[in-house]
């Protein structure tokens, strides 16, 4: 019985891919921002999130660097991911990493999108990288398979709006919901220590909405949220299903991909905390 409290949400998407295929100059793109240029060396040392309003729609994004986040959670059971957009670059085409995350998603029975990117370069060879995917069993729907795959350039922003398409499209037949009332629960994307913060988590809530002075428990840890920070920085007072943000006021630095869930009763979060610590 489908209750009042239960609403659609938007699709959690993975941007999977080898090494500098271009995954963060996709979501800049998309973004219109300039995240990759301000990274040190140009490689993500940590996971993005962010959550982008489209002409199609609400997505939120998460942005991997290769597939070690993303088997994390996979691995503690979490299914943060509904979708994941695999980017091959053109030039480059299928290469370990690629491989590795079309694993990583079929384990997960994550339906897969393909952005073949770098489709500006001269050297770009998009017919030799729809051979490579589909001798890996991923075949693209212009070729009776079942994949989209959107021929782009992160670079000139051709093929994106494509490419949004395709997540949408894919996004309206999974019917995601989720309940957007009571305590939040969901997964621990990414956590570090910072100087003069303190213990960090990036959290992607997926049940109910998280509160500025709500108790989590996260992990082997449990604390008072003392600040909820979104993606550009701003302080806000409560996260959605679907929604992304960082969390300030946890102990200690949960693992990636542990749960996390809002509780009632210190007591309670005590106990769990230390089972888990102990186990
Ligand atoms: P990691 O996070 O290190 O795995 O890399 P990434 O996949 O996020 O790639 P990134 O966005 O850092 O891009 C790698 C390089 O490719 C950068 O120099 C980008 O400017 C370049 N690049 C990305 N997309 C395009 C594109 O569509 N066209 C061209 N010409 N260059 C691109
Ligand atoms: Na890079
Ligand atoms: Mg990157």
């Amino acid at each position: 019985e489908r209750s009042s409290n239960i609403q659609a949400r938007p699709p959690v998407v993975t941007i999977m891919g080898h090494v500098d295929h271009g995954k963060t100059s996709l979501l800049d793109k998309i973004r219109e921002t300039k995240v990759a240029t301000g990274e040190a060396g140009g490689i993500t040392q940590h996971i993005g999130a962010y959550h982008v309003e489209t002409a199609r729609g609400v997505i939120t994004f998460l942005d991997t660097p290769g597939h070690a986040a993303f088997s994390a959670m996979r691995s503690r059971g979490a299914q943060a991911t509904d979708i994941v957009v695999l980017v091959v670059a053109a030039d480059d085409g299928m290469m370990p990493q690629t491989e590795e995350a079309i694993d990583h998603a079929r384990a997960a029975g994550t339906p897969i999108i393909v952005a073949i990117n770098k489709m500006d370069k001269p050297s770009a060879d998009p017919d030799r990288v729809l051979n490579e995917l589909t001798a890996k069993q991923v075949i693209s729907e212009e070729w009776g398979g079942d994949t989209p795959m959107a021929r782009i350039s992160a670079k000139t922003g051709e093929g994106i709006d494509q490419l949004l398409e395709y997540i949408s499209l894919t996004a309206e037949l999974m019917e995601l919901e989720a309940p957007l009332d009571g305590a939040a629960q969901g997964v621990v994307i990414e956590s570090r220590l910072e100087k003069g913060r303190g213990p960090v988590a990036t959290v992607l809530v997926k049940k109910g909405t998280l509160k500025q002075g709500d108790l989590v428990l996260a992990g082997e840890h449990y604390g008072k949220v003392r600040a909820m920070i979104d993606e550009h920085g701003n302080r806000i007072q409560s996260a959605g299903p679907s929604i992304p943000v960082e969390i300030l006021g946890l102990p200690e630095t949960p693992a990636s991909g542990s749960e996390f869930l809002v509780v009632s009763d210190e007591k309670k979060a005590r106990e769990v905390a230390d089972f888990r610590a102990n186990r």
